[in-house]
């Protein structure tokens, strides 16, 4: 099967250095969950052996960089490298360092799984974590329903006594949250409501206060998040993702949705106010890029290739025309890259669930085709 593709027409040497270059989004363009798409592995390694470069570019998240490559690279068949990867929540690390670094503030962070969420953050270099997990076990009274212990498998104490209205606690010696997290799907959606809910109304993120600004008009800043409430981040918007079933199950975007309308309702009708990164935001496009080019100057110095070409262009193969394809469409590269989107049939996208007619504008993708062996084909015979 590999043989198939050096047949085709665009062939690189070792001395050359390809100008274009692939970001693959993995969940249905790869994988549907943990099972390769037909084809996936045979163009990673024909990419391989042609020195063309590529990311992974995935909304995904919930492993640790090291633990996600040695997973796919056992699914794939195909070794590959951390250097070339980015999750949705990778660019997360940035915020530990600068003059707002987080390193040593209390981040609150949640996920499909806590512990990994804890270990991914302390990889990343903040070294004071928390999760709801852990607040709920300090202070059970904080979720009057029965919670699914199996999904609170192994809390840890927290730091600091979180404040209780007891004047015993006194505020300034109780727990502060300075940030909080979702680095993947919640799976227990009603605590980690609760809880982030209660920090987005509480004063300065102090755990157990309420603010006096949420609702005393005659303050002068009065207002919901006016008064250094922790800043909310999600790790991306996808609302829909493709799994092993026939329909597109719910992402990350769909517990963001549900947060935000209680937000609304609660607040009378005020929109959340957070910070969204992942695929189709700007930023996440800057980053991969980055990464992209650091890679490529990597392995074009192993190979001893020419790297005085930039990097004129980037196919991003996606399935999602909300994320993948809008991103790619609407990035505007600082080095003249130009970004192309390749849209597959293998994922979220179908022309007969969702039409043609929503892919206008930003999501109109530069072409469509079957799968992640035709995209390659595709961008490879446009550099023969
Ligand atoms: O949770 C996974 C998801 O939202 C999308 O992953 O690889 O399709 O960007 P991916
Ligand atoms: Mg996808």
């Amino acid at each position: 099967r590999r043989g198939a593709y050096s047949q085709k027409r665009f062939q690189s040497t070792a001395r050359e250095a390809p100008d274009f270059a692939f970001a693959f989004d993995i969940d249905g363009v790869l994988l549907h969950e943990s099972r390769p798409i037909p084809g996936a592995s045979d163009v990673l390694r024909f990419l391989e052996e042609q020195h063309v470069p590529f990311i992974l570019l995935t909304n995904g998240g919930g492993k640790r960089e090291e633990d996600r490559v040695s997973d796919l690279s056992e699914k794939l068949g195909v070794p590959l490298t951390t250097d070339n990867f980015v999750q949705s929540h990778t660019p997360f690390r940035q915020l530990v360092d600068g003059p707002d670094g987080l390193r040593d503030k209390t981040v609150l962070v949640t996920g499909s799984d806590y512990g990994k969420c804890r270990d991914i953050a302390k990889s990343y270099g903040f070294n004071n974590i928390i999760t709801p997990s852990d607040i709920l076990a300090a202070q059970p009274n904080i979720f009057p329903f029965r919670h699914i212990p199996s999904l609170h498998p192994n809390p840890q104490p927290l730091p600091r006594l979180p404040y209780t209205g007891d004047t015993s606690t006194a505020l300034s010696s109780s727990l502060k949250v300075d940030a909080m997290f979702v680095f993947d799907d919640p799976r227990d959606w009603a605590v980690d409501t609760q809880i982030i809910m209660d920090l987005l109304l509480s004063r300065s993120g102090y755990i157990g206060t309420y603010s006096a600004l949420n609702n005393d008009s005659s303050l002068p800043n009065c207002g919901w998040q006016q008064d250094s409430q922790p800043t909310l981040y999600f790790s991306n918007g996808d609302m829909l993702w493709a799994a092993h079933y026939h329909l597109p199950r719910f992402g990350q975007g769909a517990f963001q949705a549900a947060l935000a309308g209680v937000w609304r309702r609660y607040t009378g009708g005020h929109e959340l106010r957070r910070t969204v990164i992942g695929k189709p935001e700007r930023e996440t496009y800057a980053f991969a890029e980055r990464v992209l080019n650091a890679y490529r100057h990597e392995r074009l110095r192993e190979i001893g290739g020419h790297g005085a070409n930039g990097l004129m262009a980037v196919y991003m193969v996606g399935d999602n025309p909300d994320s993948d394809i809008a991103g790619a469409n609407g990035f505007r590269s600082e080095t003249g890259t130009e970004w192309l989107s390749i849209l597959v049939r293998t994922g979220v996208w179908s022309d007969k669930r969702q039409g043609m007619g929503m892919l206008e504008g930003v999501k109109k993708p530069t072409t469509i085709v079957k799968d992640v062996r035709e995209a390659v084909e595709w961008a490879c015979g446009r550099h023969g």
